[in-house]
């Protein structure tokens, strides 16, 4: 494959003033992309903030021979959203890229869950996807061009103790992807996720000896290739760490039938349990059409 390069294209990594990010904007600007560095400058929680760490990774990318700004908005907020894609516009003419990827934690069992918890996690995670893409979406579609990463989690994708808000704000994200992908892809837009694994300041406590393994740049060359022209790909989740690449789905198995018209007991569901739980043949649908389809197929439509 030829050399993937981002000349003329402008990227927006939000959260990119350290861990995960800062890889991505470092990595997206040597390869010729002009980089908004947002990061609010807070704390793992999401209190506090400043301009250093967005203003170290600017400094870095320009010391490279790279372009880059700051941008030290918060996400979690519309104007905070806006105002980060009003910086792409403003120094550089548009956006193409946006990798949505700050984050906070505040993990508490969910029995003991408070509200600002909740909503301090799903603000900054869910919403702030939705408040950068929003504006950013708009651009693409009038150019007819757009990469979006939307950043996941193991934690939402499979579960994880203590985190029923982080959970939930990751898996909300694998939905704004979704429905992006779909309505983006006539517009030339993508729109995927990657759920990262990686020692950062949010994980180092977390990893246990997993952590001196997990570099941020083992990432990076994924979430760069979801960013890039070359690639292929709508609709997907990939997962990274470690120096391992694959793909996480979301399939739908074949299920069993209990014919047309039909309202069987709940003993029959009972009793069929074993083919409705069998995954040995599935699908991947990549619409909510998709599975409508499997149901209509099976109706004889
Ligand atoms: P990190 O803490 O180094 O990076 C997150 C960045 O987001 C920080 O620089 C922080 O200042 C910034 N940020 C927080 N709230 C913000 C806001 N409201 N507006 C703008 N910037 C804000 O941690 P890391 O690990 O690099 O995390 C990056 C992303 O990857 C996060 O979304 C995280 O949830 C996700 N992730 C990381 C994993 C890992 O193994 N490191 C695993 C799964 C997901």
């Amino acid at each position: 494959m030829s050399d993937i390069t981002f000349d003329g294209r402008v990227a927006i990594v939000t959260g990119a003033g350290g861990g995960l990010g800062r890889s991505y904007a470092t990595e997206l600007a040597r390869r010729g992309a002009r980089v908004v560095v947002n990061d609010l400058g807070g704390s793992v929680d999401g209190t506090g903030a400043g301009h250093r760490a967005a203003d170290v990774v600017v400094e870095e990318i320009r010391a490279g021979g790279g372009e880059a700004v700051p941008n030290y908005h918060s996400v979690s907020n519309p104007e905070g959203g806006e105002a980060v894609v009003a910086t792409a516009i403003d120094e550089f003419g548009t956006v193409d890229i946006v990798v949505n990827n700050a984050g906070i934690l505040r993990d508490r069992s969910f029995a003991n869950m408070g509200l600002d918890e909740l909503h301090g996690v799903l603000d900054t995670h869910l919403k702030g996807g939705f408040y950068v893409s929003m504006p950013a979406f708009k651009v693409m579609k009038d150019k007819g061009y757009g990469r979006f990463v939307h950043t996941s989690s193991n934690s939402g994708l499979f579960g994880n103790f203590g985190q029923a808000n982080y959970g939930a704000a990751k898996m909300g994200l694998v939905g704004l992807s979704n429905v992006l992908a779909i309505e983006g892809a006539k517009y030339g837009i993508a729109s995927n996720v990657i759920a990262p694994v990686a020692r950062t300041r949010m994980t180092e406590q977390l990893l246990g000896p997993l952590a001196e393994m997990v570099d941020p740049a083992q990432v990076m060359p994924m979430v760069v290739y979801l960013c890039s022209e070359q690639n292929q790909f709508n609709h997907e989740i990939f997962t990274a760490g470690g120096g391992r690449y694959g793909r996480i789905f979301i399939g739908t198995n074949e299920g069993w039938f209990a014919g047309s018209r039909v309202v069987p007991t709940v003993e029959e569901v009972a009793a069929n349990l074993e083919t409705i739980r069998d995954v040995s043949s599935y699908e991947i649908p990549s619409s909510s059409n998709d599975e409508l389809m499997i149901i209509a197929r099976l109706l004889g439509g």
